[in-house]
């Protein structure tokens, strides 16, 4: 892409914090906090991406990319070590490519819907990803995003048992602290309980059992035992809500709440089982993990299982226009091919002509410029890189895969956790605040413990992430520091 002159006049700077506290709503944001609108309180109830918190600072204003960097109304550079919210998969130098793409595809037939007729955009689509995916995950229902794909696999789900005279199949298992999205829907699946508190009943009846963190875990160093104490929980699960009435299982192959939790090997051929067993829908939901993220297409293939539904988003188009899609296996959709069964579910711009366009364009890059194959070729790199960070006082432990990792945050040697006062105080001020210092976007988060955890573009070599591993030990140094650990 070429590089535009696009250094702001302070006033532009300046112009652009005031139009935003004016006019424009933050997502999973304290307003008052972000816009500086509220005194010498950064507490945040749940923290969203890294700006969240940063209450000291203005609002980080991003308006440039390039490769693997963004550059805010200041001019000042940042690494994007988490690709914009685990999205911008190739970084920011493809817009000439997705552009001409996107143009012809515009100049040829701007829209068409995916309901009841299809255009050659979706159905290219549709079958680019088919053959990418494994096993028999060979039908595509395209979403606009991770919540509506989230939800698009439930109502899927259910047609399905409807289809094959199960229709008292109508619960869910999900795990403790996972992140599926806000939307009604979508957020029944969600485990993090301060993103539900007040917003009602929710309308699918989840049971959410442990996650996969092993740290501080008696038996993490049994991984065997381990395994087998999670998968007795979810079978226990089962028992109680019914066996004849869970319609599906949801995981994600890592969590990302929490901070890129690691299944233990056999977790998931567990589940497999379990779901087989039983006739329940196992479902993979890898809006963050596909797509690259862990070297493969849909961050599932290394578990050696085939889903029944696998749920993506955000990579999908590596964000360069929004997208999502549900990938169905051969036994679920031949459900729907049932005489009797309308698929009772629509989305106006699901599969849209410009996010085709994108996604196939995407592919096209993926495999022209080696990036699964890169991920692939540097994870012990970058894994080597964020393990040495554990001689730091403040790292007591270490978690991920691919491009997708972790640093858990604790007081002392025994791993003792933070109080509230303190991740404030660590999570929503210091970190923030040096991250952007450092000109280093990663997220500090406590959705389940203090994590501090980064996801650079998948295009990224070995010196840039020896970069940015260099820059989060000067930060992580300065943030021991500061709780008052010793260096
Ligand atoms: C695993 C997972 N599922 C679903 C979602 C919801 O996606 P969206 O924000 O696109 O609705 C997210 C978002 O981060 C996610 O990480």
């Amino acid at each position: 892409m070429a590089s535009t002159s696009t250094t702001p006049t302070a006033s532009g700077h300046d112009e652009l914090q005031r139009a935003a506290r004016e006019h424009l709503l933050l997502h999973f944001t304290k307003q008052a906090a972000a816009y500086g609108t509220e005194a010498a309180d950064p507490a945040v109830g749940e923290p969203g991406p890294a700006t969240a918190g940063a209450a000291r600072d203005e609002l980080l204003v991003l308006e440039r990319g390039e490769g693997p960097y963004v550059f805010d109304t200041t001019g000042k550079r940042h690494v994007d070590a988490l690709s914009s919210l685990y999205c911008a998969q190739i970084g920011y130098s493809y817009g000439e490519e997705f552009t001409a793409a996107i143009g012809q595809q515009l100049a040829t037939l701007p829209f068409n819907t995916n309901w009841n007729t299809a255009h050659p955009a979706s159905i290219r689509l549709a079958e680019a990803l088919a053959q990418r995916a494994p096993g028999d995950l060979n039908h595509v229902f395209f979403t606009n995003g991770g919540s509506e794909a989230v939800e698009s696999m439930w109502k899927i789900a259910l047609e399905y048992f409807r289809s094959t005279g199960r229709p008292q199949r109508r619960k869910a298992i999900a795990r403790k602290n996972a992140y599926h999205g806000v939307t009604l829907g979508a957020l029944a699946f969600t485990g993090v309980p301060g993103y539900k508190d007040g917003f009602g009943t929710p309308p699918i009846d989840v049971t959410h059992v442990s996650n996969t963190n092993a740290f501080r875990a008696e038996d993490a160093g049994d991984e065997a035992a381990f395994c087998a104490r999670l998968l007795d929980e979810v079978r226990e699960a089962i028992t109680a809500a019914g066996a004849d009435e869970v319609a599906v299982i949801i995981a994600e192959p890592v969590q990302n709440a929490g901070g890129c939790l690691t299944p233990p090997a056999g977790y998931w051929k567990g589940l497999r089982e379990i779901c087989d067993e039983h006739g329940i829908l196992l479902v993979a939901d890898s809006v963050i993990c596909g797509f690259g993220r862990m070297g493969n297409w849909l961050g599932i293939e290394h578990e050696d299982v085939v889903p029944d539904m696998v749920t993506t988003a955000k990579g999908i188009t590596s964000a360069y226009v929004p997208g999502g899609a549900v990938f169905v296996g051969d036994k679920v959709a031949e459900a729907l091919f049932d005489p009797s069964i309308v698929l009772r579910h629509g989305i106006t711009f699901g599969g849209h002509p410009v996010m085709a366009a994108a996604a196939l364009k995407n592919i096209e890059i993926f495999e022209r410029d080696g990036v699964l194959e890169n991920v692939r070729a540097l994870e012990p790199h970058l894994r080597a890189g964020v393990e040495s960070l554990l001689d730091l006082p403040i790292v007591g432990d270490v978690r991920g895969k691919g491009f997708f990792w972790a640093v858990e945050l604790v007081k002392d040697a025994e791993g003792t956790r933070y109080d509230q006062a303190e991740r404030d105080d660590l999570l929503r001020g210091f970190l923030p605040h040096a991250l952007r210092e450092a000109g280093i976007v990663a997220r500090a988060d406590d959705r389940g413990d203090s994590v501090l955890q980064i996801a650079p573009p998948l295009i990224a070599d070995a010196a840039l992430l020896d970069e940015i591993v260099a820059a989060l030990r000067v930060v992580l140094t300065a943030a021991g520091e500061h709780m008052g650990l010793a260096s």
